[in-house]
């Protein structure tokens, strides 16, 4: 299959190594250069590039929010994501939670504060701010005097943008992705990001500093967080905006069973990378049947054992990326794979670049296996300011 691939990290390094193990020809808009020996950068507009491809894959949210996926469809072209107005999702968290109380699905307890509202906290809420705010919007806080602290710091970010305050719920959480076809769901292993920047998730919230998968979770609560999965798309077919594409829930296991935190419309990063890894078929037939609306089968078919996988970022992670020689890496091996986020070519030089800079994935037979092997892959990696949390995948 000829497949345009739309972005150049981590999460897209994946898909098109995955991509590429099943001879498929590949073609990208950006790439960084784990991306090398996989397919041809061909740059440009993706409008462009996707003249005579059987699939456009769409790995970032902000294409899918901005329609990418609409205008390839009317020209006929087959792009896997959702539509901009099932991209909602993700886009927008007044409009999620309006939904997932519409269909009944289990949330936390909501309020939305319109811009300028009088408001002060008898109690501690989580505020979010409304729209894309890659992962950095929300304040969970601890108590009254925070949440109007983080209510302030919020409005002075976007003056003009609603608020959500949420009950503050308590739990490990969860990342269920299921691949969509408007109509039906197939799950993706169940899989958990470290969002937090340090060991024992303390700091700031990140694009994740982490993820592994399978996660050890009971099989009732799985099955409610798969539920929470058909029913969403369920609601948006009745809707009139059917969802096709990587329904992602993020789920809070708390005392009274899984609560969904929120929607990305796309895979995650870094949960993608473990997930590919673990990945045991081609993925091109998925992406496109879920792009023309009949997905190929009802599961997919994983290997055995697990995948951890640990990002490697700059120093100043999140507030500062890396610029700095990326002297070593590891190799591939059967089971450590390397994938390149935040790194560049320059003059023949490799170097990291971004905030996080690549994604170290160790598969093994048992969680612990692949824990040690991405830990010893870390080890190998030299660039000035490596840093990484050493605690990733210590408790599945
Ligand atoms: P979100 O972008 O909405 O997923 O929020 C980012 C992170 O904030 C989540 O992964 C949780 O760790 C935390 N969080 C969000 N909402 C809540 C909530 N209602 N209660 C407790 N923690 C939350
Ligand atoms: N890992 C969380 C995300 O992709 O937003």
């Amino acid at each position: 299959m000829r497949i345009l691939l739309v972005g150049g990290g981590g999460r897209e390094h994946a898909l098109a190594w995955v991509l590429a193990r099943h001879g498929h020809d590949l073609r990208f808009t950006e790439a960084n250069p784990g991306f090398e020996g996989l397919g041809r950068l061909v740059g440009g507009d993706p409008l462009d590039a996707a003249q005579g491809v059987d699939l456009v894959v769409i790995g970032p949210e902000a294409p899918l929010a901005a329609g990418l996926v609409d205008t390839l469809a009317a020209r006929g072209i087959p792009a896997f994501g959702p539509s901009a107005a099932a991209a909602r999702l993700e886009s927008s968290k007044v409009y999620t939670k309006a939904f997932a109380l519409r269909h009944g699905l289990p949330t936390a307890a909501a309020r939305v504060l319109a811009p300028g509202e009088r408001f002060r906290a008898e109690h501690a809420w989580v505020v979010k701010l409304d729209g894309l705010a890659g992962g950095k919007g929300v304040w969970v806080c601890a108590d009254a005097a925070e949440t109007d602290a983080a209510v302030a710091q919020a409005r002075a970010a976007r003056p003009d943008a609603e608020l959500l305050l949420e009950e503050v719920m308590v739990g490990a959480e969860v990342s269920v992705l299921g691949l969509c076809d408007g109509a039906r769901m197939v799950p993706l292993l169940p899989a958990r990001d470290h969002k937090r920047r340090f060991d024992g998730d303390l700091g700031p919230n990140t694009g994740g500093m982490g993820a592994v998968a399978p996660v050890a979770i009971t099989d009732a609560d799985l099955a409610v967080c798969h539920d929470v999965l058909r029913r969403s798309v369920a609601g948006m077919a009745a809707e009139g905006t059917p969802f096709r594409g990587v329904l992602y829930g993020g789920f809070m296991l708390t005392a009274t069973g899984p609560r969904l935190l929120e929607y990305n419309v796309r895979f995650g990063d870094p949960e993608c990378q473990p997930l590919m890894t673990l990945l045991d078929e081609d993925l091109a037939p998925w992406l496109l049947g879920s792009a023309l609306g009949q997905l190929p089968g009802d599961t997919l078919r994983w290997k055995a054992g697990a995948a951890c996988c640990v990002v490697v970022t700059a120093e100043g992670y999140p507030e500062r990326g890396a610029d700095a020689e990326l002297r070593a890496l590891p190799a591939d091996t059967a089971d450590l794979v390397v994938f390149q986020a935040g790194t560049a070519r320059v003059g023949g030089q490799l170097r990291a670049t971004g905030g996080r800079v690549l994604g170290i994935v160790g598969l093994g037979a048992d969680a612990d296996t692949a824990r040690a092997r991405a830990y010893a892959g870390v080890a190998e990696v030299r660039f000035d300011g490596a840093a990484w949390r050493t605690d990733i995948g210590a408790s599945w």
